[in-house]
């Protein structure tokens, strides 16, 4: 059913996002790998969140909510009865075979269409060069693994990928022996940064010729903890980049995640020229966070370089949409990553930017965008993807006329609240 976004008057006051997804993920991952009852305050009830909580049911963990908060017993994991389904979730079957690699037990993957698409190699080439015995299909899901005694060793990450990275060091804490991981070019720690608070002895050093390297010995045990989850930077990036561009915005995004290597969004905001400004700076579970007051401000086009794309991979749907907007050119380079995430992003960018008669330019790892007055007028494909669904739906609040999206129901893979927390800002919508 198509949904429709509309001029909008100003935005105003003050809105909390849900929790972090990728932080979610993994907190209800490794409490169930630990001894001892996790608890989990702020986690992200989204699809493909809860997914994960039912796979982790199905490996025989305890995984319950109680009141505002999420309690998991880790156990030893058992084979599951039936397939895991993981839905739209790249995050969350990823991990989960890492995880399940190192229990040394059988299991078989499986997701939606979108997810069935997306290469699972990129995981499977390690973890069998560790040992898993392990069948894919056609390089994709479904995929099954069998018990395996893994053998840990070094492995240099080819794509700058934390789903990677993380599937690796989770099967590396089952793994006998030592597990190193090269990263040359930096992607999201929130793996490396929970694993210690699990208590895990992992040492993470600058490598000679840049990036870093990871080391940890395997056969660790995890000791449960309490992990509260700070929201989405991913999912703040809606308001924050709504708040920019409706004429006369001022608005507070509170309590957003701002770890460094995910808020490669919020610089390139302020190279354009955004009103940003960040304040009440704290830490929450040994992660950094502030809350964003966002101010109406014209933007002006940037060149936005190739080494910041790990840091914002899942936001240049969004930056687009502020591009289409500011004076001049904003071109953003190295974005091979975009062609394999929920659907082949730059082709699903580019087909609304023209949808939406913006000017604009792609290759197979770029995008520039020529911005300007916005028309709109479009019906956009979001090739069920939950954040070509958001980002259009913004650019329908600052159009001269509507934009209409094909569906908005897989924004509850992300942001269930997205439409509802706009509105309380003042965004408009049509059903
Ligand atoms: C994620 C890593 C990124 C990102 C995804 C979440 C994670 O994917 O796009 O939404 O939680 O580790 P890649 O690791 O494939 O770059």
């Amino acid at each position: 059913m198509t949904f429709m976004a509309t001029k909008s008057r100003p935005l105003s006051g003050s809105v909390r996002v849900p929790g972090d997804k990728s932080i979610s993920h993994r907190a209800l991952i490794f409490g169930a790998l630990a001894q001892g009852e996790t608890q989990i305050e702020g986690l992200l009830e989204a699809d493909d969140v809860l997914r994960t909580a039912a796979a982790l049911r199905a490996f025989g963990i305890s995984v319950e909510k109680r009141g505002a908060r999420w309690t998991v017993e880790g156990n030893p994991w058992k084979a599951p009865a039936r397939s895991i389904y993981a839905g739209n979730a790249g995050t969350g079957v990823r991990l989960l075979m890492g995880a399940a690699a190192g229990q040394s037990i059988a299991a078989t993957f499986d997701g939606d269409a979108s997810l069935r698409k997306r290469p699972m190699g990129r995981v499977l080439d390690p973890l069998r060069d560790f040992g898993l015995q392990a069948e894919d299909t056609k390089g994709g899901l479904p995929v099954s693994i069998s018990p395996s005694i893994l053998q840990a060793g070094t492995y240099r990450l080819p794509v700058a990928s934390a789903q990677v990275k993380s599937a690796v060091l989770l099967a590396g804490l089952g793994a006998e022996g030592v597990t190193v991981i090269e990263e040359p070019v930096l992607c999201r720690d929130h793996t490396e940064r929970m694993l210690k608070a699990f208590g895990v002895r992992l040492d993470s050093e600058p490598m000679a010729q840049g990036g870093r390297r990871i080391t940890m010995q395997g056969q660790q045990a995890l000791q449960a903890t309490s992990v509260t989850v700070p929201t989405d930077p991913s999912s703040a990036a809606f308001p924050v980049v709504a708040g920019v561009l409706v004429p006369g915005s001022d608005i507070v995004v509170e309590q957003v995640l701002l770890n460094p290597l995910r808020s490669g969004l919020f610089t390139t905001l302020q190279e354009m020229g955004a009103d940003l400004s960040f304040e009440n700076k704290r830490e929450i579970s040994g992660e950094p966070v502030a809350d964003i007051h966002v101010r109406y401000s014209l933007l002006k086009g940037v060149d936005v370089p190739a080494d910041r794309a790990p840091s914002m991979i899942d936001e240049y749907p969004i930056l687009a949409i502020a591009a289409a907007t500011a004076s001049g050119t904003t071109r953003m380079n190295g974005l091979a990553e975009l062609r394999v995430k929920e659907s082949d992003r730059l082709a699903a960018v580019s087909a609304g930017l023209t949808a939406s008669k913006v000017q604009h330019e792609t290759g197979e790892d770029w995008l520039s965008v020529t911005g300007g007055s916005v028309s709109g007028g479009g019906v956009i494909e979001t090739m069920m993807d939950h954040r070509i669904a958001m980002s259009f739906l913004v650019m329908g609040l600052i159009s001269d006329d509507p934009v209409s999206v094909d569906s908005i129901e897989m924004i509850a893979t992300s942001f269930p609240e997205f439409i509802s927390l706009m509105e309380t800002l003042g965004a408009s919508f049509r059903r």
